[in-house]
C-alpha cells in the first residue's frame, strides 16, 4: 500500500504539513547535510480564513499535497522567503487553491516572479508590522532581512505567540520529532545552520533578534528542523552566537602533502594546549567544512596550515580560507604556518584572501622542507603570542 503522510498538529489550529528529506546530503550544491533536512510548511486555520505559511522543496510537493487532502480553501499563502526549498511548491499550491493570495515582503514579490514565475497579480505585498485577520486569529508580518536572503520575513500568530521563522532559528535535521526532544543534538545542528547561513549577517541578525524578543514568543516553528516549545533555548543560543564574545580557542585548518605541515600543525596544537588554549584542528583533506564553520562561530584566532603548490597555498586551503572570509566570523587574530620546497608566496596570497576578517595578523612560520628544532621553537613562540593575546582579551 502507498504510504500517505498525514498532517501533524502543532496546536488546535496549526498543523505541520511539511516533509523530511532524510537522504539529502548537500544543500545549494555547497552545504553538507550530515543529518538530511526538512521543509516545514504550516497550515493555520482561523475561524474565517485559512493561511499556509511557506511551502516545501519542489521535490516534496506531493508529500505536502497528501497532507492537504480534505482542505477546501487556502486564502493566504505566506512566502516568508523566496528560496526554492520554501517557495518551490507555490505554483502547485496556486493550481490547487486558485483563490489563494500570496503574501510576501516587497523584495520577496520580485524574487517570486523572477525565480518561480509566480504571476504578479497573485502576490500582495505586506509591510513590516502589517497584520491580516483570519477571523479569531491575527497574523503579523515581521520583516527580518538577511535571515538568509534580503527579502526574508517571519510571520507571528499573535494570539498564540507562535513565530513562524522560516530559515531563522532553523536546523538542517531530518527527524520524526515535531518538537525538540534532544536539545544537545538540535543545538549542534542549529549552530551549524547559523554558522553556514546566518553568520555573515551577524549585526543584522542581532537587530532582527530584538524584533523577535519584543514579541514575547512562546513557540518558534522554523521551516527546517523541529519546533521549539522552549523558545528561550534557541533565543539564548542566538544571543551568544551573535554577541561579541569569543572563546579561548584556535581554529587550525591545515592540509599536508608530505607530512611537514602536519608535523607543524600537531606541534603547534600541543604547544597551545600546554598553554591552556583549546585547538580545533581540521585536516582539510577529509574534514566536513560544516564543522569548520561551527568552530569559527566562537574562536578568537585562526591559524591556517598550508604546503606550497605552484608558489601559492594548496587549493583546498584557498577554498577553506575563502569560506572563512565569506562567513565573517568574530576572529581577532590570524596567522599562517606551513612548508615549501624552494619558494613560497603562500602567506601573501592567504592574506589577500581574508579582507573581510578584521584580524591582527600574527607573524607566520614558514619552513623550507622538514621543520627543524629551530622551527619548532618558532611555533612555540607563536603559541606564546596567541596565549598572550587571548589573556589580553580576558578569555584565557
Ligand atoms: Fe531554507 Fe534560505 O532557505
Amino acid at each position: 500500500m502507498h504510504n500517505v503522510t498525514t498532517a501533524r498538529k502543532i496546536s488546535e489550529i496549526v498543523s505541520c504539513v511539511g516533509a523530511a528529506d532524510w537522504n539529502r546530503r548537500l544543500f545549494d550544491s555547497l552545504i553538507p547535510l550530515p543529518d538530511g533536512t526538512s521543509y516545514n510548511s504550516y497550515l493555520v486555520r482561523g475561524s474565517g480564513k485559512t493561511a499556509l505559511v511557506d511551502t516545501v522543496d519542489p521535490t516534496k510537493t506531493c508529500i505536502m499535497m497528501e497532507q492537504l487532502h480534505g482542505v477546501e480553501r487556502v486564502d493566504y499563502l505566506i512566502a516568508n522567503h523566496a528560496e526554492q526549498d520554501h517557495s518551490g511548491s507555490i505554483p502547485a499550491i496556486l493550481d490547487r487553491f486558485p483563490m489563494a493570495t500570496v503574501l510576501a515582503s516587497p523584495k520577496c514579490k520580485g524574487m517570486l516572479e523572477d525565480h518561480l514565475r509566480v504571476p504578479a497579480e497573485k502576490i500582495r505585498t505586506v509591510e513590516d508590522g502589517e497584520t491580516v485577520s483570519l477571523g479569531n486569529r491575527t497574523l503579523e508580518f515581521i520583516h527580518t532581512p538577511w535571515v538568509h536572503w534580503p527579502e526574508t520575513m517571519c510571520t507571528y500568530l499573535v494570539e498564540d505567540s507562535v513565530l513562524f521563522s522560516c530559515d531563522f532559528f532553523g536546523s538542517h535535521l531530518a527527524t520524526s520529532d515535531l518538537f525538540v526532544t534532544d536539545e544537545a543534538a538540535v543545538y549542534e545542528a542549529a549552530k551549524r545552520y547559523y554558522a553556514e547561513i546566518m553568520m555573515p549577517f551577524r549585526s543584522v541578525i542581532r537587530r532582527n533578534m530584538e524584533k523577535v524578543q519584543a514579541r514575547n514568543v512562546s513557540l518558534i516553528a522554523p521551516s527546517h528542523g523541529p519546533a521549539y516549545k522552549n523558545a528561550t533555548f534557541i533565543l539564548d543560543a542566538y544571543e551568544d552566537w551573535t554577541s561579541e564574545n569569543v572563546r579561548n580557542e584556535v581554529v587550525l585548518p591545515y592540509i599536508s602533502m608530505h607530512g611537514s605541515t602536519e608535523a607543524m600543525a600537531l606541534h603547534l596544537t600541543s604547544a597551545l594546549a600546554a598553554r591552556g588554549v583549546k585547538v580545533l584542528l581540521f585536516d582539510l583533506a577529509t574534514t566536513d567544512l560544516g564543522k569548520l564553520a561551527i568552530a569559527l562561530v566562537d574562536a578568537a584566532t585562526i591559524v591556517i596550515g598550508t604546503p606550497t603548490v605552484h608558489v601559492g597555498p594548496h587549493p583546498a586551503v584557498f577554498y577553506a580560507t575563502h569560506l572563512a572570509n565569506a562567513l565573517r566570523p568574530k576572529l581577532k587574530h590570524a596567522s599562517v604556518i606551513g612548508s615549501y620546497g624552494w619558494g613560497s608566496k603562500a602567506v601573501e596570497k592567504i592574506s589577500e584572501l581574508i579582507p573581510q576578517l578584521k584580524v591582527e595578523i600574527l607573524p607566520p612560520v614558514m619552513v623550507k622542507g622538514l621543520p627543524t628544532e629551530t622551527d619548532y621553537r618558532k611555533l612555540e613562540e607563536m603559541a606564546d603570542t596567541i596565549a598572550e593575546r587571548h589573556t589580553k582579551l580576558g578569555i584565557a
